[in-house]
């Protein structure tokens, strides 16, 4: 083996696979999406295991029982965040490729270490004396040992003084706050100088953060899973997970000091200097515009990275994340680099050509990436630069060198600066930042905004210690092909569980809210694939009505939890039961599973976009919600188009067919679309309208069937989609950038959407030959019906553009109202200023509304400049009183100010208000009192002006 610094990054990778597939007969599992799609405890795919944690907990099973790869991590903003180093040291990133090699209850320790070592040693010729491995020392609270066995092995490796023993922040690996962990055993590269070396021992340096002496490799072996309050329980095999750093080791092979310097992101620099007009990168530390190539060129992988793998910018979770990444870099391309328009997105393509020979799947559709990415740069450049400049304000108000948490609140609140971002400009001047009342400012933010909680009661777990204790009693896997047809089945109960034990009997509602019953064989449908779970009961066949209400079901492993509440009588462990579904539930959500492949069909039809593509689905018995990749929205033709090919495909009443089978054949039928990243079973279900599965299979390659709906999916359907009856979308809106969301309606209320979309037509029909009053109450009506009503997007905004006109009218007939009314009052307020002489005018105007008892007021005026005068006017319907009054300026002389003067008389009519001397308006709220006041106010005045 050549120890010259030959090998490029791509050679590397290569190497490793090889060194474990054609050497150790390792099987290669292609690294999962950065987005883990069935794992909500996970933000990013942070490890290479995540993909195997089911295997390592014992709830799945592989066609092999070792396996190597590169696995694309992320690691950003959940257990394991590196985004803090990335920019300021040389070896940390946001995403990484790690190179992985793994055991599922094959080999262990021996074989981990030693072949990590040949590796390492032997076919890359890296000097052994640089090579530094440490070992778990275990640790008391958590009743753990110290890795004795690691040790011992090493040593036939390592010279004692080489391997070094620590405690479970460094030597314990988790893979989030719960699921599979171990002790494990890392090793070290020492990059040093020889005199450096000479200096100090590596040892001394092992976990210091020391930028030269660097974990490479770590080697994990999984023993545990940590459960939810934080004990540890023995897994049911042991298992190896192994992962090393890709740039890291390229690094060293190149003999480099820093990840940067290496062929891994030659090209993404050469794009940055292109696109920003930047000098060269200089591989500075502390240089602050090599500081900002390393924080663009990590951000712009990650980000690439994330978008292709499905994730997109938001405001929450994993969106976050990439929104406080994106703007970091647009920051410091801003301010560092001096760059004003968006220029991330001109380096996607470059992100490509170093990546995507390793994952194809960057060169799906590049240009979509930095589309979505330029959009959010456009968003941030808007504000950014005023945000600077608060920032510049906050900075030089800073108390005690700290920025207020008002100023954090306001330049994340106002110009989308996040925390994280405000804390490093904060840093960067030496100052901090008041983050625990920016956090309570947040708090009370989000508490404003926020509705009530949801609890969900039937949330009841079965952990792996109780899973493998289902195998360790030998229940048998549920048997749940009967779920497909959801008729009735007797069945057997085999196990009972209470959340924390099994029991024998299920306990009643007063001792368990909630319990959990495993049958031999059911045909419930337990939530999976974004289909809701059935509901129903399970009662015993001795006929003395014991009675269970299942009212989730969800699958752990192969067994299937039916959770719910005992409502009569008793169950016992092994007694035979019968299981009934509540059927409407079921059928209404055939009708919307089948609908929703129908509806992922027509869109790409409908679209012209091959790009389309399933985000999400959830498949509900009172409605469907459809989440797909698209850059633009739907217009109202083609939601209207997409509504007509499923009710045309409703009303062919296509068969539905599903079939097992096998994989490799699935893959091969023309036009089938699977969800980027899913892990599909082998054999597979293949679900199909209007084609008979085998028919199918005898061509796979027709043309013809990407004209027809035909996907994976393991869900219920209909038999034949007439079932359906009618099919309504409510709703179609953006999600994310780049990705729309639609929800539909199927059978009774997508009829009632219909009907009652018909029944507004009519009643728009029946109010064109009214007039006056009962066609602005007709218009009304209509108006708030249309916008209330549950109605189809299409025929809501057909009826909103009916509407218009006919609201037009509406303001024309009030207007011409107002100004009858105008003429009305006005001719009033003239009569009694012709009857009126001496300096107190108060009166009562009928029938004046605020408008048109001002315009009274200037009648008066006009005639009694040198009166003091008042006006009341009243709506009696809403319990309304309206005041104004004037004084000239003789009489605020003598003391009667229009303030008080009006406060006065609303204080009567159970109202307030006030103004200034010459001018002032009140309301009040008993019309009733109006006389009362009238009185009183003309006594006020005449006593002031008398005087
Ligand atoms: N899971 C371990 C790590 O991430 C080894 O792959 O370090």
């Amino acid at each position: 083996m050549t120890t010259t610094a030959t090998r490029t990054a791509a050679q590397i990778r290569q190497e490793f696979i090889d060194f474990f597939t054609k050497k150790q007969g390792h099987a290669f599992a292609p690294s999962s999406p950065v987005v883990p799609h069935d794992d909500p405890t996970l933000l990013f795919t942070n490890a290479g295991m995540n993909q195997f944690k089911d295997v390592f907990l014992g709830q799945g099973t592989r066609d092999f029982v070792r396996a190597a790869n590169t696995q694309k991590c992320i690691r950003a903003g959940g257990k394991h965040n590196d985004l803090e180093d990335v920019g300021k040291d040389t070896y940390h990133h946001t995403f990484f490729e790690m190179l992985g090699n793994w055991s599922f209850g094959d080999y262990f320790k021996v074989e981990a270490i030693a072949w990590a070592w040949e590796l390492l040693v032997t076919e890359w010729g890296i000097d052994p004396d640089r090579l530094y491995v440490t070992v778990f020392e275990g640790d008391a609270s958590d009743g753990t040992e110290s890795d004795t066995d690691a040790e011992n092995i090493w040593k036939q490796f390592v010279p004692a003084d080489r391997i070094g023993r620590f405690d479970k922040k460094d030597n314990f690996w988790e893979m989030g706050e719960t699921g599979p962990c171990g002790p494990c055993s890392e090793i070290h590269y020492d990059g040093r100088t020889d005199e450096e070396r000479a200096r100090e021992p590596g040892a001394e340096l092992v976990n210091k953060d020391h930028p030269d002496v660097i974990e490479i490799w770590n080697l994990v072996f999984i023993q545990f899973n940590r459960g939810e309050g934080g004990a540890l329980t023995p897994l049911p095999a042991q298992h190896v997970d192994t992962g090393m750093g890709f740039e890291r080791i390229v690094r060293v092979l190149q003999h480099k000091s820093s990840n940067y310097d290496t062929d891994v992101w030659t090209p993404i620099f050469d794009a940055i200097r292109t696109a920003t007009g930047a000098r060269e990168y200089t591989s500075v530390l502390d240089d602050p515009i090599d500081i900002a190539y390393r924080v663009i060129a990590d951000h712009i992988r990650c980000l690439t990275i994330a978008l292709t793998d499905g994730a997109r910018p938001g405001n929450e979770g994993r969106g976050y994340v990439l929104r406080r990444i994106l703007r970091r870099a647009v920051r410091i391309a801003r301010q560092t680099l001096g760059v004003d328009r968006p220029v991330l997105n001109e380096l996607v393509p470059s992100v490509v050509e170093s990546l995507g020979g390793a994952f194809p799947e960057l060169r799906t559709n590049p240009d979509r990436i930095a589309t979505i990415i330029r959009e959010e740069e456009e968003a941030f450049l808007r504000t950014i630069d005023r945000g600077l400049v608060l920032f510049d304000e906050a900075a030089s108000s800073a108390k005690n060198t700290q920025i207020s948490a008002e100023h954090a609140f306001g330049l994340h609140d106002t110009y989308g600066f996040p925390i994280d971002l405000t804390r490093i400009m904060a840093e960067e001047r030496g100052l901090t930042v008041d983050e625990a009342g920016y956090e309570s400012l947040m708090a009370a933010a989000r508490e404003k905004s926020r509705g009530k909680d949801e609890n969900d009661p039937t949330a009841i777990t079965l952990p792996p210690e109780a899973l493998a204790q289902l195998k360790y009693k030998d229940v048998a896997p549920t048997d749940d092909v009967d779920k497909f047809h959801g008729r009735p089945t007797s069945a057997h109960i085999r196990a009972i569980w209470n959340g924390t034990d099994f029991d024998n009997v299920v306990e009643p509602v007063g001792k368990r809210p909630m319990v959990a019953i495993i049958t031999d064989k059911t045909n419930f449908y337990a939530e999976q694939g974004g289909q809701i779970a059935d509901t129903g009961t399970i009662v015993d066949v001795d006929g003395d009505k014991s009675t269970f209400e299942v009212l989730d079901v969800q699958r752990v492993g192969d067994y299937v939890m039916h959770i719910g509440r005992l409502v009569d009588g008793e169950l016992r462990e092994g007694e035979p039961v019968q299981m009934m579904l509540h059927r409407p539930r079921r059928e209404m959500t055939k009708s919307n599973h089948t609908a929703t492949h129908v509806l992922n069909h027509a869109l790409r039809v409908v679209m012209h976009d091959e790009e389309i593509d399933q985000r999400g689905s959830l498949v509900a018995d009172d409605r469907l919600r459809f989440d797909f990749s698209c850059a633009r929205g739907m217009t109202p033709d083609e939601i209207e188009e997409v509504e007509a090919h499923v009710n045309r495909v409703i009303a062919q009443n296509l068969e539905v067919f599903a079939e097992l089978v096998p994989l490799d054949k699935a893959q091969q039928i023309h036009g089938l679309r699977a969800v980027f990243g899913e892990r599909y079973p082998d054999p597979v279900r293949v679900v199909s309208v209007g084609v008979p599965v085998p028919t199918l299979l005898e061509t796979p390659d027709n043309p013809d069937w990407s004209n027809h709906s035909i996907e994976f999916c393991g869900g219920t359907h209909l038999d034949f989609c007439g079932d359906a009856k009618h099919f309504v979308i409510t709703q179609e809106s953006a999600l994310a950038a780049g990705i729309r969301r639609v929800i539909a309606l199927t059978g009774p209320a997508a009829m009632a959407a219909e009907t009652a979309a018909r029944t507004l037509e009519d009643q728009l029909a029946a109010a064109d030959a009214l007039e006056g009053e009962s066609f602005i109450s007709a218009v009304e009506d209509a108006s708030r019906e249309v916008d209330e009503l549950s109605l189809g997007t299409a025929a809501r905004t057909r009826l909103r553009a009916r509407l218009e006109p006919l609201r037009e009218k509406v303001k024309a007939i009030r207007k011409s109202a107002q100004a009858e009314n105008r003429g009305a009052v006005v001719e009033q307020a003239r009569k009694m200023a012709d009857m009126h002489s001496g300096p107190v005018f108060v009166n009562h105007v009928e029938g004046a509304n605020k408008e048109t008892l001002l315009n009274a007021m200037d009648v008066i005026r006009a005639k009694h400049e040198n009166s003091a005068a008042m006006l009341f006017s009243a709506d009696r319907d809403e319990g309304k009183v309206m005041i104004v009054a004037t004084v000239p300026k003789e009489l605020i002389g003598k003391g009667l100010k229009a303030g008080d003067w009006v406060k006065l008389a609303a204080g009567v009519c159970g109202g307030g208000g006030g103004g200034r001397p010459d001018m002032a308006q009140a309301g009040g709220k008993d019309p009733e009192k109006i006389d009362d006041a009238i009185a009183q106010a003309r006594e006020f005045a005449w006593e002031k002006v008398n005087d």
